[in-house]
């Protein structure tokens, strides 16, 4: 079967048709038209004009999408669109636009978390890949564990308890002069300095819980690149960068270990803009392969925010009959709320 997928959450806007059905699961289009250009003067996300931009793009980037597959609309068997967690203005123009054409043409809709949008990009890029695995989710809004013990239901058994590792990422990116968002500079910069020439504290809460906070190394960051500017020292930013990226990706790697000892998962999949950092790919293979674990990350164009995700997570939900119906709204709440 077809399915549409669409996303808007945040700063893209993508439409894209998957073809899924037992033993294929394939990518006939992709198409993400990326705002950043537009927000990359502001250092951030502007909430408004990533909704106006939205509806700018959002039609026809979804008839590209159609036209790139070969796929005309009467063949699709269901539009699956992004309905929360993410910018409710933002949200708002996917979820409006997804209903009129499945309201127009009478096909079915699916109300997708982008969350489980994210987990469902490595059904993609894994074609064995099947339930029951342990999930991370490593995403400019969220740092999370889920035991997904079948492909809709994913139980959140921990993670970030103030910001996520994407938005510590970026805040430091952006003080230390990268252009937003900073995640993926920082990435290419942390190969160029020593990780031993700052101390910073570790994300990773002591003990056997599975939860983070990236406050407190943000702030001791934040804080050393006060004291030099107060000391009139240069700061080498590779050296923060090196630090930084070394601390937050150890202490994903140590929780992944003791969150697939706890959940006695035996796969890992790996999900959301984080998991294209390069430092945090290898240390999770060397992790892994030491403890015998099967690893699965989505290919880097499928890690930052993309609809074949969302249309992979629907073909689930689809299989399964969780359909939505005009009245669906859109929510900026985590649990849909
Ligand atoms: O999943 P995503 O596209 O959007 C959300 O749902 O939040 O994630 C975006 C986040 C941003 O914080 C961005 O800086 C980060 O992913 N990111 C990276 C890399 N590429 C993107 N962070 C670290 N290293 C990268 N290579
Ligand atoms: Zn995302």
């Amino acid at each position: 079967m077809y399915i549409l997928g669409i996303e808007s959450s945040c700063d893209e806007t993508s439409a894209s048709v998957v073809e899924m059905r037992d033993g294929v699961r394939a990518i006939r289009s992709n198409i993400v038209a990326s705002q950043i250009e537009v927000h990359r003067i502001y250092g951030g996300v502007v909430p408004e004009i990533a909704s106006r931009a939205h509806i700018e793009a959002i039609s026809s980037i979804t008839y590209q999408a159609l036209e790139e597959a070969g796929v005309s609309l009467s063949q699709i068997d269901a539009i699956a669109v992004t309905a929360f967690p993410g910018l409710i203005g933002a949200l708002l123009v996917g979820v409006n636009f997804a209903k009129s054409l499945a309201y127009a043409n009478k096909i079915p809709l699916v109300a997708i978390n982008h969350i489980h949008g994210h987990v469902a990009a490595a059904y993609l890029s894994n074609p064995e890949l099947k339930p029951p695995y342990l999930a991370l989710v490593v995403s400019g809004g969220h740092t999370a564990f889920y035991r997904v013990d079948e492909e809709t239901s994913l139980v959140e058994i921990g993670g970030t308890r103030d910001d996520a590792a994407g938005e510590a990422f970026d805040k430091i990116g952006r003080v230390i002069g990268l252009p937003y968002p900073g995640g993926a500079a920082l990435d290419k910069l942390a190969y160029e300095g020593d990780a031993k020439a700052i101390t910073l504290p570790s994300p990773a809460l002591a003990g056997d819980t599975l939860d983070f906070s990236f406050s407190g190394i943000k702030t001791a960051t934040l804080n050393y690149l006060n004291s030099m500017a107060q000391k009139g020292e240069t700061v080498n930013t590779a050296d923060v960068a090196a630090a930084y990226t070394d601390k937050i990706v150890k202490a994903i790697v140590q929780k992944a270990e003791l969150a697939l000892e706890q959940s006695g998962m035996k796969t890992l999949v790996l999900a959301g803009g984080v998991a294209a950092n390069s430092h945090l790919r290898a240390a999770l293979e060397t992790m892994c392969k030491k403890q015998g674990f099967c690893l699965c990350m989505p290919e880097r164009s499928l890690c930052g925010d993309n609809a074949a995700m969302i249309a992979a997570a629907g073909y689930y939900a689809y299989k399964k009959g969780i359909f939505a119906d005009t009245s669906l709204n859109a929510s900026a709440s985590d649990d849909g709320l």
